[in-house]
């Protein structure tokens, strides 16, 4: 390798920080070609033989319908190869269920992977890292974040932050020239970029005299000086061109352009061969040999011959039990060669073949399907586009898998009025559509995006009168409730009055119940006790009625401590021991009760019990792989009582290391606000008013509930 002294430099330093427990990301931009691949290949053997483990994931280029997680799972898939499955599922200890969604392959206890949280995705991958890295310093290398999928964008944010004192060295690959004003991983960059252990490593273009000793390594002796002047002026210094250069350079026949440049090797294959090189590049990143083949429908001699021409004259690679462009500059540069027609028919050739492969039972349905939808759409197929996509995110639902759910719900939406009769051949209507384009955003963590959808469906609803029954509009505004309060935005209760209206209250049904119930919890979080008591009980018992022991347990968690607050300390409790017992033995339910005894313990001045609570809690949430989530949560009932009793320092360390594990917002707040708290008692009237500030700023804009505003208010004003 020519150069790169400096950048191999900051590699080394970012991965002996790594090594001695101060976790560093390195984010990796350059232009297309540059050398960023060859750079972290060769810093990732040097790593290796230093005693370094090292993983790869490579995102992969499907027009921005990737799958979701693509480079974890091929991460992961690495790491189970090197570690073996056992080691790997006892490294990933609680997260093992969470990991099942991502590794289908992996052994599991039988039946459809559980559900998963995209939370719950994130805790499990940040601690089998941790894990893995305990034994010796992991290196996780990302290669063109560019065409990260949203999932692994968001996963990457979370973990950056959350992997703690872990030995584990992120390097993210992107090419600087593919991203757009509004390319999604600007605002990944960006928010990286506040983070103090994230380095941003510029691979820059070769200069002349680079370019000369990269040369002299091509072809083994010195080239003539204006031969290199020549071809660093043509490749502008770009590593990829000068090697296209080096052996085409005759003196006189230079292709025009730096893409006529890319095609040129393409061109002087053979005409069946430079076909099946079309038809790679309009495939994915890979394509396995049983595909191209059910694709071309050529003889199989014919294939070969044609794929190892291709093969020899360096423009494709054999890659497993498949074929790759031997560089993607390359596959870009054919694919934006094809004409038009040719482009949607190669497309829907592919579409067709996997989708009979389907149908015969053959290969990973729930990628081919999404793969299918995506070839349709590129072939201009709408109705098949339509169809295909809406399989395709219901399977991915069904694996938890709600990133490309929505990915593919978005394109159903995006077709619905080009084909005929969609409602037909979806099965439902556009409101219901939206609903569940919604639903599925909501759960991948865009919820935003959920609201924007949720309001046209109400629209859409409101507008279409009496056709949409007063049951699904009702479940629309309980819908919206939910968002508003997840947003911290205000009217969530409101609306979920109006939604209860709509329901009626005989026979009681599981939907009546749940809604009753998340207006229960609201008006509790509203400091609502006396409404929050008169119809928690009536939640409990539609609930009960309803055959939803789920709700009922919520029923009678909410109910407890609204009780202790209206001063009925005694049934109280004793409706947190019922949710206790209704409970059994689920981990996650136990968590909720956790969190309201400890709550309500706190607030009847019984602090050592409700430290006591809180602490099992913590353990509890923990051997489920939500530390970060509802642990953090618990780890503010610990520290708050632990404070009351004076025991700051427990208190403090506590908070630290809650705040450590970056959990989501109003985590934060809290834990945050006990901070504050504690500074202006120990008299750090400087600290304390840092940390209100951090709060108030965290706070603009919305209202999380008195629960979590009036402490950091009253921090507030008393710093
Ligand atoms: N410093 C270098 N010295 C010698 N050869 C290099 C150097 N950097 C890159 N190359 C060669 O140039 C070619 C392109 O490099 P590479 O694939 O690493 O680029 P890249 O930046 O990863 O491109 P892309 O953005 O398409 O992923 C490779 O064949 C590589 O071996
Ligand atoms: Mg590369």
């Amino acid at each position: 390798m020519v150069g790169r002294d400096e950048q191999l430099g900051g590699l080394r330093s970012a991965l002996a920080s790594a090594a001695g427990g101060v976790p560093v990301t390195v984010v990796l931009g350059g232009e297309a070609g540059v050398g960023k691949t060859r750079l972290v290949t060769e810093f990732a053997a040097e790593a290796e033989r230093d005693g370094a483990r090292v993983v790869v994931g490579q995102c992969v280029n499907l027009g921005g319908d990737g799958l979701a997680y693509a480079p974890i799972t091929g991460a992961l898939r690495e790491l189970a190869a090197q570690l073996g499955t056992d080691a790997l599922l006892s490294a990933a200890g609680p997260g093992r269920a969470a990991l099942a969604g991502l590794l289908p392959e992996l052994p599991h206890d039988g039946g459809q992977p559980a559900a998963t949280s995209q939370g719950r995705v994130f805790e499990a991958v940040t601690g089998l890292l941790e894990q893995v890295a305990a034994e010796r310093p992991l290196v996780l290398v990302l290669e063109d974040l560019h065409w990260a999928d949203r999932a692994t964008r968001q996963l990457l944010g979370f973990a950056v932050r959350a992997l703690g004192s872990a030995r584990v060295l992120v390097v993210g690959t992107y090419r600087s020239d593919e991203l757009s004003r509004d390319h999604p991983l600007r605002r990944l960059l960006a928010e990286l970029e506040r983070v103090r252990t994230v380095h941003r490593i510029d691979v820059p273009r070769l200069t002349e005299r680079e370019v000369a000793e990269q040369l002299t390594a091509l072809a083994g002796q010195r080239p003539p000086a204006d031969a290199v002047r020549r071809i660093h002026a043509r490749s502008e210094g770009v590593p990829f061109f000068v090697e296209q250069l080096a052996d085409l350079d005759d003196g006189t026949t230079l292709p025009e352009s730096l893409r006529d440049l890319l095609l040129v090797r393409v061109e002087q294959l053979s005409e069946e061969s430079q076909r099946l090189v079309r038809l790679l590049a309009v495939g994915n990143d890979r394509v396995e040999h049983d595909l191209l083949a059910a694709v071309a429908a050529v003889d199989p001699d014919a294939l070969d011959r044609g794929m190892r021409e291709a093969v020899s004259a360096n423009v494709l690679r054999v890659d497993g039990d498949g074929y790759a462009f031997r560089h993607a500059l390359v596959r870009e540069a054919v694919h934006d060669d094809l004409l038009p027609g040719e482009h949607a028919r190669l497309h829907a050739l592919y579409a067709a073949t996997l989708e009979r492969r389907l149908a015969s039972g053959a290969g990973p349905r729930r990628a081919v399907t999404a793969e299918a939808a995506h070839h349709w759409f590129c072939a201009h197929e709408h109705e098949k586009s339509f169809a295909a996509s809406l399989r395709a995110a219901a399977e991915a639902r069904s694996l938890a898998a709600y990133d490309e759910a929505q990915r593919n719900f978005e394109r159903a939406l995006e077709l619905w009025d080009q084909v005929p009769e969609a409602a037909q051949e979806a099965g439902f209507d556009h409101v219901e559509l939206l609903a569940r384009t919604a639903s599925a955003a909501n759960n991948a963590g865009e919820v935003d995006r959920a609201r924007a959808l949720v309001d046209a469906a109400l629209t859409e609803a409101r507008a279409a009168g009496d056709a949409v029954e007063p049951g699904r509009v009702a479940r629309l505004i309980g819908f919206r409730a939910t968002l508003l309060s997840e947003l911290g935005l205000p009217g969530a209760t409101d609306e979920m009055r109006r939604a209860l209206e709509l329901i009626p209250d005989d026979p009681p049904t599981p939907r009546r119940a749940r809604l009753l119930q998340k207006y229960v919890s609201r008006l509790m979080m509203d400091g609502r006790h006396a409404e929050a008591v008169a119809l928690g009980r009536e939640a409990a018992a539609v609930a009960r009625a309803a055959g939803e022991p789920e709700t009922e347990f919520r029923a009678y968690v909410v109910l407890g401590p609204s009780l202790v607050h209206a001063g009925q300390v005694d049934e109280g409790l004793e409706a947190l021991r019922t949710a206790q017992r209704l409970a059994g033995d689920r981990p996650e339910w136990l968590v909720a009760f956790h969190i309201n005894m400890s709550d309500s313990l706190h607030l009847l001045g019984r602090y050592a019990e409700a430290a006591e609570v809180a602490r099992e809690g913590i353990d509890g949430a923990r051997s489920v792989g939500l530390a970060r989530t509802l642990g953090t949560m618990l780890t503010g009932n610990a520290a708050e009582p632990l404070l009351a009793l004076g025991r700051w320092d427990k208190a403090e360390r506590l908070i630290a290391r809650g705040l450590e594990l970056d959990p989501p917002g109003r985590h934060v707040w809290q834990l945050t606000g006990l901070r504050s708290w504690l500074a202006l008692w120990r008299g750090d009237v400087e600290a304390a008013s840092r940390s209100a500030d951090e709060v108030r700023e965290r706070l603009a804009g919305r209202a999380p509930g008195p629960q979590y505003s009036l402490p950091a208010a009253r921090a507030a004003a008393e710093a």
